[in-house]
């Protein structure tokens, strides 16, 4: 999948074995884990273990992220749970090179991820999990139509501070009357509204060569 946004081009592919190796150097820094869950630094054996099962995991889809023409990965994105009976799945990302942070990347991968839950994969909800403080992620999230419905006062403790998480759902604007019985919350509407913008621009920006 190839997303064209804002003068970035990000290319979404699968993940291959010399992106493993790069992932291990950065995932030795503890500040990149800081808001993921990983809690040490990994080996490449763990690394290559991980892949091995996440590959096989029918429940789940990984993409590598490489902005075209850079010749390496600098993150990956997922969709868990792929096949749950009630059309949901959950997302996460990360941009392991920090060299890339704050240049809309995951803004630009949220439009093709969301775009493929939806309309290549029939999903009709997303949710995720941000700590609060990670105020660029949910960010990115919002944008493309998540929301937050709920916060949890204590998820993790991280140098000695007690970590707050949100939760947040995407739902798929075609699908939302039929899953509220034409009862909407009100809550969920300016983020059906950015749902709505995102599945259109997805659908000129986003493209499978
Ligand atoms: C968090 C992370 C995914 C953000 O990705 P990114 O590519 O840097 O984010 P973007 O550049 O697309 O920015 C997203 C939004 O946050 C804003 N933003 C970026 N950096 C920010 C910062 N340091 N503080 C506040 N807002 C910020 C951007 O302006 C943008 O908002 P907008 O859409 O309203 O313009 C990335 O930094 C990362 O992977 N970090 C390490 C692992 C991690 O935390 N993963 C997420 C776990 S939930």
């Amino acid at each position: 999948m190839q997303v064209d946004y804002k003068g970035l081009t990000l290319i979404m592919r699968a993940i291959r074995e010399e992106d493993i190796l790069e992932l291990v150097k950065y995932f030795s820094s503890m500040s990149l884990h800081l808001y993921t869950k990983g809690l040490f630094a990994q080996t490449p054996k763990n690394e290559f273990e991980w892949d091995e099962k996440n590959r096989k995991d029918p429940e789940s889809c990984t993409w590598a992220i490489e902005p075209k023409d850079l010749g390496r990965a600098i993150g990956i994105t997922s969709l868990h749970r792929i096949n749950a009976y009630d059309n949901s799945c959950s997302s996460g990302i990360i941009i392991w090179d920090p060299e890339w942070w704050g240049q809309g990347v995951a803004g630009v991968a949220h439009i093709g991820r969301t775009y493929w839950a939806a309309y290549e994969h029939n999903r009709w909800t997303i949710n995720s999990t941000v700590r609060t403080e990670n105020v660029a992620s949910r960010r990115a999230l919002e944008r493309v139509g998540y929301t937050v419905w709920g916060t949890e006062p204590l998820t993790t403790i991280r140098r000695n501070k007690r970590l707050a998480a949100h939760h947040l759902k995407w739902i798929h604007p075609e699908m939302a009357d039929m899953l509220f019985a034409g009862q909407v919350p009100e809550m969920y509407q300016p983020g059906l509204e950015r749902a709505r913008v995102t599945l259109a621009l997805a659908s000129s920006v986003v493209t499978f060569p």
